[in-house]
């Protein structure tokens, strides 16, 4: 039970991921052919981003038919294919699921938009205009007002995302049983738990404007683990962007039965203005970072399941974001790659994270996919932003730059299609894909691999204590893992500045476990490190 403690997940964005039909799409066959590469990765779990039926606005996030495919990503045999080609190397699907809202295309919707007295009206959230005009001031993530008016009715339905992308009325009990039957078709053919899509949501009480957390938000998730989970040795991991420590410890609590883990992103905001929107940047530190990080490993130590993450399908590319992508491209991508696996928790990998995949450069509307962005331009236009500020935002946070196609090759179209691909491919492929970092034995791929079978091989890494070193250091992240009188030390240099320092006074040269320099060996008491220099030792003195 709970194997999901000791592996590591591999996110595929299947409509970038491999195309085998020339369509431009990646698809579930594409998935099938690449199983040998990612068991040589040596990942357990495949985090599969919606293949459902969905009229893919918002890629896949839009669903209109939970329990078939897109034909785009291929059939119901094909993922059945998938689920038992995974197998048999050991590797577990996990399916993405979006519970908040459907597509507006979704039968029950298309139904529920009939009238007041269809059964599935209340399946969605319906208000009376108040004095003519949307019940509330709240928001939608991707713009404007969170209420659409349906003329049929002179009623206003609520979503939270794009007007096409409706939200579902979870204090209707029916609702839930549809969706419960749902979760159990999808473990019945054999996957091996869920990623739940914006769970914090699920709970909202539009009347009182609370969106997040809300207050039967672990009621209904009680009733979806003794529904659906109960007895199933399943991962379930929630996109908890609103959650704080103490909040995952209401979802990740065992004894409350509710789900695995969250992903948590107090680490991935720290480079937007409080209060405001992801696209208003601002300057943070280093040690800012990892005090964000270390607070969450000391507050769930012990208690509650973290998660593991630099990347996903809405974030950029963390060596673009926070590395240096050109000179120190592979110090800074091992980096971040050491540092994150050697933390406790269950590690994510998203698709290209393990070749250093950088962001696409943005400078025109039109070479932009993401509905989010097309929408935050018309509306920043609209307010007066200039042209460069936008662009500068784009290119700093928006989600196409880790959806351009997987990058197998130095072939045309990176090997990811014959025909014409949907997002443009990111014009280094030439020098950064697959089969380049499998021919070089020092790459960034085999630093992922060797973390993956390391964890494997060392409980340390998997359940051992977390205790943060030279906590004011503002460029050295340094921690050490102690697990039945056994400890190893991790000590990275975040920065580009040479940093000298000495973090223990005994002496003596360690060897490395893993590393990002050529070194062989470390002196603690004398530490020169280069940008980005990370290394991994054990603390044989005790
Ligand atoms: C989540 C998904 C994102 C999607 C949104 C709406 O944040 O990760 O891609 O657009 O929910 O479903
Ligand atoms: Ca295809």
């Amino acid at each position: 039970m709970q194997w999901w403690r000791e592996s590591v997940v591999y996110q595929i964005y299947p409509k970038s991921f491999q195309d085998t039909n020339s369509d431009g799409i990646g698809d579930i066959l594409g998935i099938i052919t690449r199983l040998d590469y990612l068991e040589k990765l040596g990942v357990e779990a495949i985090w599969l981003s919606p293949v459902y039926q969905s009229p893919n606005f918002d890629n896949g996030y839009d669903i209109s038919d939970y329990e078939s495919i897109n034909p785009e990503f291929g059939s119901m045999e094909d993922i059945e294919l998938l689920i038992d080609e995974a197998k048999k190397r050991d590797i577990r699907i996990l399916m993405d699921l979006v519970l908040n809202h459907t597509r507006d295309k979704h039968k029950w919707f298309l139904e529920a938009k009939k009238g007041k007295d269809n059964p599935y009206r209340d399946y969605y959230i319906w208000r009376d205009p108040i004095n003519g005009e949307e019940p509330n001031d709240l928001r939608a993530g991707f713009g404007g007002s969170a209420w659409e008016h349906d003329k049929k009715s002179n009623q206003y339905y609520f979503h939270l995302f794009s007007k096409q992308q409706p939200d579902l009325n979870w204090e209707n009990p029916q609702l839930r049983q549809e969706i419960w039957q749902m979760m159990r078709f999808w473990l019945d053919k054999g996957v091996a738990g869920f990623r739940l899509d914006v769970i914090d949501l699920i709970g909202k009480v539009p009347n009182e404007k609370i969106t997040v957390n809300g207050p039967k938000l672990h009621e209904y998730l009680q009733e979806m683990n003794q529904e659906v989970l109960a007895g199933r040795d399943t991962l379930t991991v929630g996109e908890a962007w609103s959650a704080s420590p103490e909040i995952a410890q209401l979802y990740g609590d065992p004894s409350r039965n509710e789900l695995s883990m969250i992903f948590s992103f107090e680490h991935m905001v720290l480079d937007e203005q409080p209060g405001k929107s992801k696209w208003d940047l601002k300057l943070f530190t280093l040690l800012e970072l990892k005090h964000a990080i270390a607070k969450w490993q000391v507050a769930l130590d012990g208690k509650i399941w973290n998660s593991l993450f630099w990347n996903n399908h809405d974030l950029p590319r963390i060596v673009s974001r926070w590395g240096n992508e050109k000179e120190y491209r592979v110090e800074s991508a091992k980096m971040f790659a050491i540092t994150l696996h050697l933390l406790k928790g269950t590690p994510y990998i998203y698709q290209g994270e393990e070749l250093g995949m950088t962001n696409f450069p943005i400078s025109d509307m039109s070479e932009v996919n993401d509905i989010e962005t097309h929408h935050m331009y018309v509306e920043r236009i609209k307010k007066g932003y200039s042209k460069k500020d936008i662009f500068h935002s784009i290119n700093a946070k928006g989600r196409d730059n880790a959806r351009t196609p997987m990058q197998w090759s130095g072939s045309k179209n990176s090997g990811f299609t014959d025909g014409k691909p949907w997002l443009h491919i990111n014009p280094n492929y030439s020098d950064i894909n697959v089969e380049a970092v499998l021919a070089d034995p020092n790459s960034i791929f085999y630093t992922y691999q060797q973390l993956i079978k390391l964890r494997k091989e060392n409980p340390v890494i998997i359940w051992g204590e977390f205790k943060l070193l030279l906590e004011a250091h503002k460029q050295i992240f340094a921690y050490e893992r102690s697990y039945k009188g056994e400890t190893w030390i991790v000590v990275a240099n975040m920065s580009e500045i040479h940093v000298t320092l000495n973090l223990d006074d005994r002496q003596g040269e360690k060897p490395v476990v893993i590393g990002n320099y050529p070194k062989k060996t470390y002196q603690l008491n004398k530490l020169d490190l280069g940008p980005y220099e990370t290394f991994v030792v054990k603390d044989n003195f005790l």
